[in-house]
Protein backbone atom coordinates (compact mmCIF):
# COMPACT_ATOMS: atom_id res chain seq x y z
CA UNK A 1 0.00 0.00 0.00
CA UNK A 2 1.20 3.70 -0.81
CA UNK A 3 1.81 5.04 2.41
CA UNK A 4 3.01 8.82 1.06
CA UNK A 5 0.75 11.15 1.64
CA UNK A 6 -0.70 12.95 -1.37
CA UNK A 7 1.09 16.31 -1.63
CA UNK A 8 -0.20 19.05 -3.32
CA UNK A 9 -3.30 19.19 -6.06
CA UNK A 10 -1.20 16.95 -8.55
CA UNK A 11 0.69 14.35 -6.40
CA UNK A 12 3.91 16.72 -7.28
CA UNK A 13 6.87 17.78 -4.84
CA UNK A 14 4.99 21.29 -3.27
CA UNK A 15 8.59 23.08 -4.62
CA UNK A 16 7.46 22.17 -8.22
CA UNK A 17 3.22 22.60 -7.71
CA UNK A 18 3.96 26.25 -6.47
CA UNK A 19 5.96 27.17 -9.51
CA UNK A 20 4.83 30.40 -10.65
CA UNK A 21 4.47 31.26 -14.99
CA UNK A 22 7.20 33.33 -16.40
CA UNK A 23 5.09 36.38 -16.64
CA UNK A 24 6.93 37.49 -19.71
CA UNK A 25 6.03 34.83 -21.87
CA UNK A 26 2.21 35.50 -19.70
CA UNK A 27 2.19 38.55 -21.97
CA UNK A 28 3.83 37.00 -25.32
CA UNK A 29 1.00 34.62 -25.03
CA UNK A 30 -1.59 37.26 -25.18
CA UNK A 31 0.30 38.90 -27.98
CA UNK A 32 -0.30 35.55 -30.36
CA UNK A 33 -2.96 36.86 -33.41
CA UNK A 34 -2.78 40.36 -32.69
CA UNK A 35 -1.82 42.23 -35.93
CA UNK A 36 1.49 44.05 -36.63
CA UNK A 37 2.83 43.72 -32.39
CA UNK A 38 6.15 45.33 -32.03
CA UNK A 39 8.07 42.55 -29.56
CA UNK A 40 10.20 43.94 -27.76
CA UNK A 41 9.33 41.75 -24.93
CA UNK A 42 12.20 38.61 -25.03
CA UNK A 43 15.96 39.63 -24.58
CA UNK A 44 16.85 39.05 -27.91
CA UNK A 45 18.16 41.29 -31.31
CA UNK A 46 16.30 41.26 -34.59
CA UNK A 47 19.58 40.66 -36.44
CA UNK A 48 20.14 36.88 -37.16
CA UNK A 49 23.13 34.90 -36.09
CA UNK A 50 26.07 35.90 -38.14
CA UNK A 51 26.45 34.15 -41.28
CA UNK A 52 29.87 32.98 -40.26
CA UNK A 53 28.64 31.06 -37.04
CA UNK A 54 25.42 29.76 -39.37
CA UNK A 55 27.90 28.50 -42.10
CA UNK A 56 30.48 26.62 -39.68
CA UNK A 57 26.95 24.75 -37.64
CA UNK A 58 25.93 23.56 -41.16
CA UNK A 59 28.93 22.28 -42.40
CA UNK A 60 29.40 20.35 -38.79
CA UNK A 61 26.09 19.01 -39.71
CA UNK A 62 27.04 18.38 -43.13
CA UNK A 63 29.82 16.53 -42.06
CA UNK A 64 27.95 14.29 -39.59
CA UNK A 65 28.47 15.77 -36.37
CA UNK A 66 24.83 14.58 -35.24
CA UNK A 67 25.85 12.15 -32.29
CA UNK A 68 26.55 12.70 -28.75
CA UNK A 69 29.75 14.65 -27.53
CA UNK A 70 31.35 15.04 -24.29
CA UNK A 71 29.30 16.00 -20.91
CA UNK A 72 31.31 19.16 -20.82
CA UNK A 73 31.71 19.66 -24.20
CA UNK A 74 33.64 19.20 -27.71
CA UNK A 75 37.34 20.21 -26.86
CA UNK A 76 37.80 22.46 -29.43
CA UNK A 77 35.11 24.72 -28.12
CA UNK A 78 36.32 24.69 -24.32
CA UNK A 79 39.65 25.50 -25.63
CA UNK A 80 39.00 28.71 -27.78
CA UNK A 81 36.89 29.51 -24.61
CA UNK A 82 39.55 29.08 -22.33
CA UNK A 83 41.67 31.48 -25.26
CA UNK A 84 38.82 34.06 -25.02
CA UNK A 85 38.30 34.45 -21.30
CA UNK A 86 41.90 34.37 -20.58
CA UNK A 87 42.42 37.17 -22.90
CA UNK A 88 39.23 39.05 -22.42
CA UNK A 89 40.27 39.57 -18.53
CA UNK A 90 43.83 39.04 -18.99
CA UNK A 91 44.00 36.45 -16.77
CA UNK A 92 44.68 32.67 -17.51
CA UNK A 93 41.93 30.90 -17.60
CA UNK A 94 42.82 27.13 -17.89
CA UNK A 95 40.37 24.85 -20.10
CA UNK A 96 39.87 22.52 -16.88
CA UNK A 97 37.48 25.46 -15.55
CA UNK A 98 35.47 25.70 -18.50
CA UNK A 99 32.23 23.71 -18.84
CA UNK A 100 29.66 24.13 -21.74
CA UNK A 101 26.00 23.55 -21.11
CA UNK A 102 23.28 23.73 -23.04
CA UNK A 103 22.16 27.30 -22.48
CA UNK A 104 23.05 30.06 -19.86
CA UNK A 105 20.02 28.82 -17.91
CA UNK A 106 21.25 25.34 -18.13
CA UNK A 107 24.20 26.73 -16.64
CA UNK A 108 22.20 28.39 -14.06
CA UNK A 109 20.27 25.35 -13.70
CA UNK A 110 23.42 23.07 -12.68
CA UNK A 111 24.89 25.73 -10.28
CA UNK A 112 21.22 25.84 -8.63
CA UNK A 113 21.82 21.75 -8.48
CA UNK A 114 25.42 21.82 -7.45
CA UNK A 115 24.57 24.03 -4.45
CA UNK A 116 21.25 24.24 -2.98
CA UNK A 117 19.76 21.80 -0.42
CA UNK A 118 16.31 22.06 0.78
CA UNK A 119 15.77 24.88 3.52
CA UNK A 120 18.83 26.60 2.07
CA UNK A 121 19.18 30.21 1.62
CA UNK A 122 19.71 32.33 -1.71
CA UNK A 123 20.69 36.16 -1.54
CA UNK A 124 20.43 37.76 -4.44
CA UNK A 125 20.40 41.32 -5.92
CA UNK A 126 17.47 42.82 -7.27
CA UNK A 127 16.07 43.18 -10.32
CA UNK A 128 16.29 39.33 -10.52
CA UNK A 129 15.67 37.75 -14.15
CA UNK A 130 12.92 35.14 -13.03
CA UNK A 131 14.25 31.78 -13.78
CA UNK A 132 17.05 32.73 -11.44
CA UNK A 133 14.46 32.97 -8.40
CA UNK A 134 12.49 29.73 -9.57
CA UNK A 135 15.42 27.75 -10.30
CA UNK A 136 16.21 28.09 -6.18
CA UNK A 137 12.16 27.08 -5.50
CA UNK A 138 13.19 23.96 -7.55
CA UNK A 139 16.19 22.86 -5.72
CA UNK A 140 13.59 23.95 -2.48
CA UNK A 141 15.53 26.64 -1.55
CA UNK A 142 14.17 29.62 -0.23
CA UNK A 143 15.52 32.70 -2.46
CA UNK A 144 15.65 36.66 -0.92
CA UNK A 145 16.21 39.45 -2.48
CA UNK A 146 17.75 43.21 -2.07
CA UNK A 147 17.08 45.66 -4.40
CA UNK A 148 19.47 47.77 -6.20
CA UNK A 149 18.44 51.14 -5.03
CA UNK A 150 17.71 54.25 -7.96
CA UNK A 151 18.77 57.54 -7.08
CA UNK A 152 19.28 60.75 -9.79
CA UNK A 153 19.01 58.68 -12.78
CA UNK A 154 21.48 55.83 -11.66
CA UNK A 155 21.27 52.39 -10.31
CA UNK A 156 24.12 51.26 -7.60
CA UNK A 157 24.11 48.19 -4.69
CA UNK A 158 24.30 48.75 -1.55
CA UNK A 159 26.87 46.38 -0.52
CA UNK A 160 26.69 46.59 2.97
CA UNK A 161 23.18 46.08 3.36
CA UNK A 162 23.41 42.98 1.31
CA UNK A 163 26.40 41.76 3.43
CA UNK A 164 23.85 42.73 6.43
CA UNK A 165 21.23 40.24 4.83
CA UNK A 166 23.24 37.29 4.88
CA UNK A 167 22.17 34.76 7.34
CA UNK A 168 23.84 31.50 8.67
CA UNK A 169 22.27 29.39 6.41
CA UNK A 170 22.66 31.81 2.98
CA UNK A 171 24.96 29.40 0.94
CA UNK A 172 24.72 31.31 -2.35
CA UNK A 173 25.09 34.94 -3.32
CA UNK A 174 23.28 35.59 -6.84
CA UNK A 175 24.76 38.54 -9.05
CA UNK A 176 23.56 39.91 -12.55
CA UNK A 177 25.68 42.35 -14.07
CA UNK A 178 25.75 43.89 -16.77
CA UNK A 179 21.93 43.87 -15.34
CA UNK A 180 18.75 42.59 -16.94
CA UNK A 181 16.55 44.43 -16.64
CA UNK A 182 17.84 47.87 -15.26
CA UNK A 183 21.46 47.81 -17.29
CA UNK A 184 23.31 48.29 -13.84
CA UNK A 185 26.96 47.03 -13.62
CA UNK A 186 28.76 46.27 -10.78
CA UNK A 187 32.45 47.35 -10.51
CA UNK A 188 35.35 45.29 -10.03
CA UNK A 189 35.96 47.11 -6.65
CA UNK A 190 32.15 45.71 -5.62
CA UNK A 191 33.17 42.37 -7.28
CA UNK A 192 36.18 42.30 -5.06
CA UNK A 193 34.86 43.30 -2.21
CA UNK A 194 32.14 40.61 -2.44
CA UNK A 195 34.77 37.61 -3.22
CA UNK A 196 36.73 39.01 0.22
CA UNK A 197 33.26 38.57 2.43
CA UNK A 198 32.25 35.35 0.75
CA UNK A 199 35.94 33.80 0.99
CA UNK A 200 35.46 34.20 4.78
CA UNK A 201 32.02 32.56 5.46
CA UNK A 202 32.52 30.04 2.56
CA UNK A 203 29.79 31.55 0.85
CA UNK A 204 29.19 30.79 -3.37
CA UNK A 205 28.68 33.46 -5.30
CA UNK A 206 27.15 32.85 -9.27
CA UNK A 207 27.83 35.85 -11.51
CA UNK A 208 25.75 35.96 -14.33
CA UNK A 209 27.95 37.41 -17.25
CA UNK A 210 25.58 36.82 -20.29
CA UNK A 211 25.37 40.32 -20.65
CA UNK A 212 28.94 40.96 -19.92
CA UNK A 213 30.02 42.14 -24.15
CA UNK A 214 27.11 44.33 -24.24
CA UNK A 215 28.91 47.97 -22.25
CA UNK A 216 28.22 51.05 -23.65
CA UNK A 217 31.53 52.90 -22.38
CA UNK A 218 33.72 52.12 -24.72
CA UNK A 219 35.55 48.78 -23.12
CA UNK A 220 35.61 45.33 -24.30
CA UNK A 221 33.46 43.55 -21.46
CA UNK A 222 31.91 44.43 -18.19
CA UNK A 223 33.98 44.21 -15.07
CA UNK A 224 34.26 40.14 -14.76
CA UNK A 225 34.48 38.35 -11.07
CA UNK A 226 36.99 35.89 -13.67
CA UNK A 227 39.38 39.42 -12.97
CA UNK A 228 39.51 38.97 -8.82
CA UNK A 229 38.82 35.45 -8.14
CA UNK A 230 41.24 32.97 -7.46
CA UNK A 231 40.62 29.65 -9.13
CA UNK A 232 39.61 27.89 -6.12
CA UNK A 233 37.65 30.71 -5.16
CA UNK A 234 33.99 29.58 -4.65
CA UNK A 235 32.61 31.66 -7.36
CA UNK A 236 30.98 30.33 -10.22
CA UNK A 237 30.73 32.54 -13.69
CA UNK A 238 27.29 31.68 -16.08
CA UNK A 239 27.51 32.94 -19.56
CA UNK A 240 26.18 32.19 -22.85
CA UNK A 241 26.01 32.57 -26.70
CA UNK A 242 22.59 34.04 -26.70
CA UNK A 243 23.18 37.66 -26.04
CA UNK A 244 26.73 38.66 -27.75
CA UNK A 245 26.44 36.47 -31.28
CA UNK A 246 22.42 36.48 -31.02
CA UNK A 247 22.19 32.93 -30.68
CA UNK A 248 19.65 33.09 -28.55
CA UNK A 249 17.55 29.86 -30.25
CA UNK A 250 20.92 28.20 -30.22
CA UNK A 251 21.39 26.68 -26.41
CA UNK A 252 24.76 27.30 -25.98
CA UNK A 253 25.99 28.67 -22.69
CA UNK A 254 29.05 27.77 -20.54
CA UNK A 255 29.90 27.93 -16.90
CA UNK A 256 33.84 29.01 -15.63
CA UNK A 257 34.26 27.49 -12.53
CA UNK A 258 36.82 26.27 -9.59
CA UNK A 259 39.05 23.23 -11.24
CA UNK A 260 37.77 20.92 -8.49
CA UNK A 261 34.04 20.91 -9.62
CA UNK A 262 34.92 19.51 -13.36
CA UNK A 263 33.50 16.28 -12.09
CA UNK A 264 30.59 17.63 -10.69
CA UNK A 265 29.63 19.24 -13.58
CA UNK A 266 30.32 16.41 -15.98
CA UNK A 267 28.11 14.65 -14.38
CA UNK A 268 25.50 17.11 -13.88
CA UNK A 269 25.89 17.46 -17.77
CA UNK A 270 25.61 13.94 -18.16
CA UNK A 271 22.23 13.61 -15.66
CA UNK A 272 20.21 16.65 -17.22
CA UNK A 273 20.92 17.00 -20.92
CA UNK A 274 24.11 14.87 -21.46
CA UNK A 275 25.53 17.33 -23.66
CA UNK A 276 24.91 20.28 -25.45
CA UNK A 277 24.19 20.05 -29.79
CA UNK A 278 26.88 19.52 -30.97
CA UNK A 279 26.78 21.41 -34.62
CA UNK A 280 25.45 24.05 -32.41
CA UNK A 281 28.88 24.07 -30.74
CA UNK A 282 30.68 24.50 -34.10
CA UNK A 283 28.85 27.25 -34.44
CA UNK A 284 29.88 28.33 -31.54
CA UNK A 285 33.73 28.23 -31.91
CA UNK A 286 33.32 30.41 -35.38
CA UNK A 287 31.32 33.03 -32.93
CA UNK A 288 34.25 33.07 -31.00
CA UNK A 289 36.98 32.86 -33.59
CA UNK A 290 35.46 35.14 -36.47
CA UNK A 291 32.66 37.45 -33.75
CA UNK A 292 34.07 40.49 -32.83
CA UNK A 293 33.55 42.15 -35.62
CA UNK A 294 29.26 41.59 -35.18
CA UNK A 295 29.93 42.55 -31.24
CA UNK A 296 30.81 45.93 -32.03
CA UNK A 297 28.71 46.55 -34.72
CA UNK A 298 25.77 45.19 -32.29
CA UNK A 299 26.62 47.33 -29.60
CA UNK A 300 27.08 50.15 -31.67
CA UNK A 301 23.74 49.44 -33.00
CA UNK A 302 22.29 49.22 -29.51
CA UNK A 303 23.79 51.72 -28.26
CA UNK A 304 21.77 53.79 -31.15
CA UNK A 305 18.32 52.24 -29.40
CA UNK A 306 19.75 52.71 -25.89
CA UNK A 307 19.74 56.46 -26.82
CA UNK A 308 16.16 56.69 -28.51
CA UNK A 309 14.95 55.28 -25.43
CA UNK A 310 16.21 57.17 -23.05
CA UNK A 311 16.02 60.76 -24.77
CA UNK A 312 12.39 60.12 -25.49
CA UNK A 313 11.37 58.63 -21.96
CA UNK A 314 13.44 60.99 -19.82
CA UNK A 315 11.84 64.07 -21.53
CA UNK A 316 8.13 62.42 -20.59
CA UNK A 317 7.59 64.13 -16.93
CA UNK A 318 5.58 60.59 -15.71
CA UNK A 319 7.78 58.55 -16.61
CA UNK A 320 10.88 57.47 -14.44
CA UNK A 321 14.22 55.94 -16.13
CA UNK A 322 17.89 55.67 -16.18
CA UNK A 323 20.47 55.54 -18.37
CA UNK A 324 21.26 51.51 -18.29
CA UNK A 325 25.62 51.31 -18.87
CA UNK A 326 24.83 47.72 -20.56
CA UNK A 327 22.91 44.76 -21.43
CA UNK A 328 20.04 45.76 -24.17
CA UNK A 329 17.31 46.60 -21.82
CA UNK A 330 15.14 50.14 -20.72
CA UNK A 331 13.62 49.76 -17.33
CA UNK A 332 11.33 52.14 -16.53
CA UNK A 333 8.31 53.40 -14.18
CA UNK A 334 5.08 55.59 -15.29
CA UNK A 335 3.59 57.30 -12.68
CA UNK A 336 0.05 56.26 -11.43
CA UNK A 337 1.06 52.66 -12.77
CA UNK A 338 0.62 49.93 -10.45
CA UNK A 339 -0.43 46.88 -11.95
CA UNK A 340 2.69 46.19 -14.56
CA UNK A 341 0.82 42.87 -15.77
CA UNK A 342 -2.33 44.44 -17.10
CA UNK A 343 -0.38 47.77 -17.86
CA UNK A 344 1.74 45.25 -20.48
CA UNK A 345 -1.33 42.80 -21.78
CA UNK A 346 -3.17 46.25 -22.35
CA UNK A 347 0.02 47.92 -24.20
CA UNK A 348 0.23 44.73 -26.40
CA UNK A 349 -3.46 44.65 -26.94
CA UNK A 350 -4.16 48.70 -27.58
CA UNK A 351 -0.72 49.51 -28.79
CA UNK A 352 0.65 46.68 -30.08
CA UNK A 353 4.21 47.22 -28.61
CA UNK A 354 5.06 43.61 -26.42
CA UNK A 355 6.88 44.80 -23.20
CA UNK A 356 7.88 42.87 -20.09
CA UNK A 357 5.73 43.70 -16.47
CA UNK A 358 8.03 44.50 -13.86
CA UNK A 359 6.40 42.10 -11.55
CA UNK A 360 8.17 39.69 -13.45
CA UNK A 361 12.01 40.59 -11.59
CA UNK A 362 9.71 40.42 -8.04
CA UNK A 363 7.55 42.63 -6.13
CA UNK A 364 10.04 45.24 -5.65
CA UNK A 365 9.82 45.73 -9.13
CA UNK A 366 6.04 46.57 -9.25
CA UNK A 367 5.32 49.68 -11.15
CA UNK A 368 7.63 49.04 -13.86
CA UNK A 369 8.08 47.76 -17.93
CA UNK A 370 10.83 46.46 -19.53
CA UNK A 371 11.73 46.96 -23.27
CA UNK A 372 14.07 45.50 -25.15
CA UNK A 373 16.27 48.09 -27.71
CA UNK A 374 18.27 45.24 -29.84
CA UNK A 375 16.32 46.85 -32.76
CA UNK A 376 16.34 49.32 -35.45
CA UNK A 377 16.02 52.93 -34.81
CA UNK A 378 13.51 52.62 -36.91
CA UNK A 379 11.50 50.27 -35.33
CA UNK A 380 12.17 51.53 -31.19
CA UNK A 381 11.32 54.77 -32.18
CA UNK A 382 7.56 53.75 -33.77
CA UNK A 383 7.36 51.44 -30.40
CA UNK A 384 8.25 54.76 -28.39
CA UNK A 385 5.49 56.44 -30.36
CA UNK A 386 2.84 54.02 -29.81
CA UNK A 387 4.35 53.67 -25.85
CA UNK A 388 3.59 57.48 -25.56
CA UNK A 389 0.47 57.56 -26.95
CA UNK A 390 -0.70 55.08 -24.77
CA UNK A 391 0.78 56.60 -21.84
CA UNK A 392 -1.05 59.99 -22.91
CA UNK A 393 -4.90 58.17 -23.45
CA UNK A 394 -5.04 55.31 -21.31
CA UNK A 395 -2.46 55.58 -18.45
CA UNK A 396 -3.89 58.82 -16.85
C1 LIG B 1 20.10 37.58 -16.79
C2 LIG B 1 20.01 36.41 -17.69
N1 LIG B 1 20.72 35.30 -17.40
C3 LIG B 1 20.69 34.22 -18.17
C4 LIG B 1 19.92 34.20 -19.31
C5 LIG B 1 19.93 32.93 -20.09
O1 LIG B 1 20.23 33.01 -21.43
P1 LIG B 1 20.26 31.71 -22.33
O2 LIG B 1 19.56 30.62 -21.60
O3 LIG B 1 19.58 32.09 -23.60
O4 LIG B 1 21.69 31.39 -22.54
C6 LIG B 1 19.15 35.31 -19.66
C7 LIG B 1 18.26 35.30 -20.82
O5 LIG B 1 17.46 36.18 -21.05
C8 LIG B 1 19.21 36.45 -18.83
O6 LIG B 1 18.52 37.56 -19.10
Amino acid sequence: MNTVEPRGRLGLRPAIENLTPQLIREVSLVGQGVPDVIALWFGEPDLPTPKVVRDAAAKALADGQTFYNPNRGIAPLREELAVYNSRLYGRKIETERVTVTPSGVQAIMQTGQAIIDPGDDVLAVAPLWPNCREIVHIMSGGCRTMMLDFKDGRWSLDLDRLFSMVRPNTRLLMVNSPNNPTGWTMTGEEQKAMIEFCRQRGIWIMSDEVYARLVFSGAAAAPSFLEHADPEDRVIVVNSFSKPWAMTGWRVGWLVHPPALAKTFEMLGEYNMSCATTFAQHGAVAALKFGEDFVAQSVARYRQGRDIVHQRLSANPRVRIGRPDGAFYAFFAVDGMTDSLKAAKDLVLKAHVGLSPGAAFGPECEGYLRLCFAKSAETVTTAIDRIEDFIAKEMK
